[in-house]
């Protein structure tokens, strides 16, 4: 039987939309900790590109039940054993390909999302003792504001090691494992390794 394409030929990974909303998110997660940390007439940019990052999470929960096919939770948070299974694969150093996120990256994914997510709603209720309050500081005690700002300090060092443990994953898939995965998240396209022989024949 004739095979319309060739099987190893690049397809369609990740949509235009999700790869938008990943670099948006990085310049501006940039964007948040460098004025967040430079403070003064920059904390309004600050609250601006908090803002902008409470919009792209709005974005993503609605593109996890109406994205493409590689962007659905559905498609990417998997059981233990899944989870399992790739584990093995690393450990075994045995090859395998995932259209979209592998089951382990996927749990990563949701675990910075929530951790971007509570960094920005933290920042909602936050203040600096300055000239600064987030737009909800008013309908809280300051006492508790002063607890989510702290809350908001501690949360971005979380932020800091989750980000560098996601870099640093990359960077082992690519080095240990010959997978380069950031091409993708530009074009969109990944190729699949060539089919066997069996899963081949026609
Ligand atoms: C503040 C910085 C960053 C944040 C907060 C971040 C966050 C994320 C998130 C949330 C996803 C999941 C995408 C989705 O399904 O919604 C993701 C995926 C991805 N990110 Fe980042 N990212 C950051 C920086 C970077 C950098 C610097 C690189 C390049 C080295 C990178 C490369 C990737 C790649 C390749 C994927 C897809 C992983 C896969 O194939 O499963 N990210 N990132
Ligand atoms: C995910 C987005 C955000 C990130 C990464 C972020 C990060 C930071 C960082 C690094 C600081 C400095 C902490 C320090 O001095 O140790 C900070 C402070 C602050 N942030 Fe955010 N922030 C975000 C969102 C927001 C939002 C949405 C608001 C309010 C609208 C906000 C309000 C504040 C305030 C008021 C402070 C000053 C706290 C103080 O100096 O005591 N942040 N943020």
């Amino acid at each position: 039987m004739a095979r319309s394409a060739p099987l190893t030929q690049a397809v369609p990974a990740w949509d235009l939309f999700l790869r938008l909303f990943h670099w948006t998110l990085a310049a501006l997660m940039v964007a948040s900790v460098t004025t967040g940390l430079l403070g003064g007439n920059l904390m309004k940019w600050h609250m601006w590109s908090g803002y902008a990052i409470l919009g792209l999470l709005a974005f993503r929960l609605a593109w996890g039940f109406l994205g493409g096919p590689t962007a659905r939770f559905s498609a990417f948070l998997r059981g233990p054993g899944a989870v399992w299974v790739h584990v093995q694969d690393l450990l075994a150093r045995r090859p395998s390909f995932h259209l979209g996120h592998n089951p382990l990256g996927g749990w990563m994914v949701v675990l910075m999302l929530l951790a971007v997510l509570f960094q920005a709603v933290t920042g909602l209720f936050a203040n600096d003792d300055i000239a600064t309050e987030g737009p909800l500081y008013a309908y809280i005690s300051k006492e508790l504001s002063d607890r989510l700002t702290g809350l908001h300090k501690l949360n971005v060092k979380i932020l800091y090691g989750l980000v560098g443990l996601h870099v640093a994953a990359i960077a082992f898939y690519l080095i240990a494992r010959g997978e380069n995965l950031v091409g993708p998240m530009i074009h969109g396209r990944k190729t699949p390794p060539p089919p066997n022989e069996e899963k081949d024949s026609p």
